[in-house]
C-alpha cells in the first residue's frame, strides 16, 4: 500500500467504537444474566476474535448488523470448556482478560495467539492469578496458556509491578470468584479503568481509591445495555494529520474522552495544537465529546513515565508530531512499548528514521531533534503491527515523496476501513 502525500485533511465522522470496551462488553455480557445489547461495537480483527472465542465457550453472540450485537450471557460460572484450543489472534486484551474470567470455570482451557501475542509476556497475569490459587501456567512465560479453572479462589491485594490494565482487569476479573473477601490491585500509575467502569455498571461491587481498586466477589452480574463510545486511539492519528497539515479542518464525533486514554490531547496542547473540545456528554458511563481540529506550527515536547499509560497506544504517533515541531522532544519510561505488537521503540525509531526524521531509541523510549518541515518519506514496514502501519500511513500523508508501507493490511487489528476513511478526507490542493 502506497500512501501519497496530501495538503489537508477535510471532512467529518465518528470514529468506530472503542476496542478496549468492546472486548470487555463482550466478556462482561457473557457472564452476566440475561441479554446484553451491544450499540457502536467497535468491529476490528481483535474484537472478533473475542467473539469467536466466546461462541467457542458456549455463548451466544447475534451480530444484528456489523456494530449492534446481543451477548447471550451464561451467567458467572457458565461458560463451558471447549474441544480445542481458544485462539486468541493478535488480541492481548484478549489474551490477558480471559484467564481472570475462566478461573471461575469448571474445566480446562487453552489459550492460543498468533506469532506477535505468542512472544509477548504472559507470566505477568499468571503470576497473580497463581497467587488468588488458580492453577495457570505459561508456556516459557509466553503463550500458550493452560487454565485449570473451577478451584475456590482467595481474594488478593496485589501491587502491579508494572502499570498494565490488562493485568489490574484480569486480576479484577478473578477477584469476582474469590471467597469471602474483597481483591485489591494496587497500580504504580493509573491506567485506563474500563474495566471497574463496567464491572460497576454491572451491579459488582467495587471501590476506588487514589491508587488502587477493589472488586467484591460477586453472585450475578447484569449488563443489560453498552452504548460504546468512539476509540480515541482510532481518533488519534487523524488528529495528528490534521494538526500537521496546514489547511485541514476536521471534526471528529462522540470520541471517548476518558481522561485515563488522552494524554496525547495533553501532549498535543503543549505541542501548541490547535484542538477544541465541544458537545461535552457522557456515553456508557465515559466522558465523550466532539473534537475540532485544524493546523498548527508545534513545538517539542517530554513525556514522562507518569503519562505513559495515558497515551500508552499514541506514543508512535508522538513521534511523528515530534519529528515535525520546533526543538526537541524526548519520551522517558515507556519501556512497555518494546512488550506490545512488536517492539515500538525500535519500530518507530527504525521506521521514521529511514523516512528522514530525526529519531534516536533510548532503552525506555526515544529522543526526537525536531525540524518543522516535512519528512521525506519513503518504504515503510509495518512489522505486523497495526499502530505502525497506522503510523507509516500518517507519515506518508504528511511526507513530501509518500510513504510505501510493507504489511499494510495490519491496520484491520483495530481499524479495518482507516484507509478507505483516510481517502475520503484527503485533500491534494486547498
Ligand atoms: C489495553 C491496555 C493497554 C494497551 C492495549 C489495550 C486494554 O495495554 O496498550 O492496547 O484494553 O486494557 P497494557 O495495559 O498492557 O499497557
Amino acid at each position: 500500500m502506497r500512501v501519497e502525500p496530501a495538503a489537508a485533511i477535510v471532512g467529518h465522522f465518528a470514529v468506530p467504537g472503542d476496542k478496549s470496551i468492546s472486548h470487555r462488553a463482550l466478556l462482561l455480557g457473557a457472564v452476566s444474566e440475561g441479554e446484553t445489547r451491544i450499540q457502536g461495537f467497535g468491529r476490528a480483527a481483535d474484537t472478533e476474535a473475542t467473539i469467536s472465542v466466546l461462541r467457542a465457550l458456549g455463548v451466544g453472540v447475534d451480530e444484528e448488523s456489523p456494530v449492534s450485537l446481543r451477548v447471550a450471557g451464561a451467567g458467572l460460572r457458565g461458560l463451558r470448556a471447549p474441544d480445542g484450543p481458544l485462539d486468541c489472534k493478535n488480541a492481548g486484551t484478549l489474551m490477558r482478560l480471559l484467564p481472570g474470567l475462566l478461573a471461575g470455570q469448571r474445566g480446562r482451557f487453552e489459550l492460543t495467539g498468533d506469532d506477535s501475542l505468542s512472544a509477548r509476556p504472559m507470566e505477568r497475569v499468571a503470576e497473580p492469578l497463581r497467587r488468588m490459587g488458580v492453577r495457570i501456567e505459561t508456556t516459557d512465560g509466553h503463550a500458550p496458556l493452560t487454565i485449570e479453572g473451577g478451584d475456590s479462589l482467595e481474594p488478593l491485594t496485589y501491587e502491579l509491578p508494572v502499570a498494565s490494565a490488562q493485568v489490574k482487569s484480569a486480576v479484577l476479573l478473578a477477584g469476582l470468584y474469590a471467597e469471602g473477601a474483597e481483591t485489591t490491585v494496587v497500580e504504580p500509575l493509573p491506567t485506563r479503568d474500563h474495566t471497574e467502569s463496567l464491572l460497576a455498571a454491572a451491579g459488582a461491587t467495587v471501590k476506588r481509591g487514589a491508587r488502587s481498586v477493589s472488586v467484591w466477589p460477586a453472585e450475578q452480574l447484569e449488563l443489560r445495555e453498552v452504548d460504546v463510545p468512539g476509540d480515541f486511539s482510532a481518533a488519534a492519528p487523524f488528529l495528528v494529520a490534521a494538526t500537521l497539515l496546514a489547511g485541514s479542518e476536521l471534526t471528529l464525533h462522540g470520541v471517548n474522552l476518558n481522561p485515563r486514554r488522552t494524554g496525547l490531547l495533553d501532549v498535543l496542547e503543549r505541542m501548541g495544537a490547535n484542538i477544541t473540545v465541544f458537545n461535552r456528554r457522557r456515553i456508557a458511563g465515559e466522558p465523550a465529546g466532539d473534537l475540532d481540529v485544524k493546523p498548527a506550527q508545534l513545538v517539542g515536547t517530554n513525556v514522562s513515565a507518569r503519562e505513559v499509560p495515558l497515551l500508552v497506544d499514541e506514543l508512535p504517533l508522538f513521534a511523528l508530531l515530534a519529528s515535525q515541531a520546533r526543538g526537541d522532544s524526548v519520551l522517558h519510561g515507556a519501556e512497555e512499548l518494546r512488550a506490545k505488537e512488536t517492539d515500538r521503540i525500535e519500530a518507530v525509531a527504525d521506521g521514521l528514521r529511514r523516512l528522514g526524521a530525526h529519531i534516536r531509541a533510548r532503552p525506555d523510549g526515544f529522543r526526537v531533534r525536531g525540524v518543522p518541515t516535512r519528512l521525506r518519506g519513503g518504504p515503510m514496514r509495518s512489522l505486523g503491527d497495526h499502530r505502525i502501519a497506522i503510523l507509516a500511513a500518517i507519515a506518508g500523508l504528511t511526507s513530501r515523496e509518500g510513504v510505501e508501507i510493507e504489511d499494510s493490511e495490519a491496520v484491520a487489528v483495530s481499524f479495518p476501513g482507516f484507509f478507505e476513511l483516510l481517502d475520503s478526507l484527503r485533500r491534494t490542493s486547498t
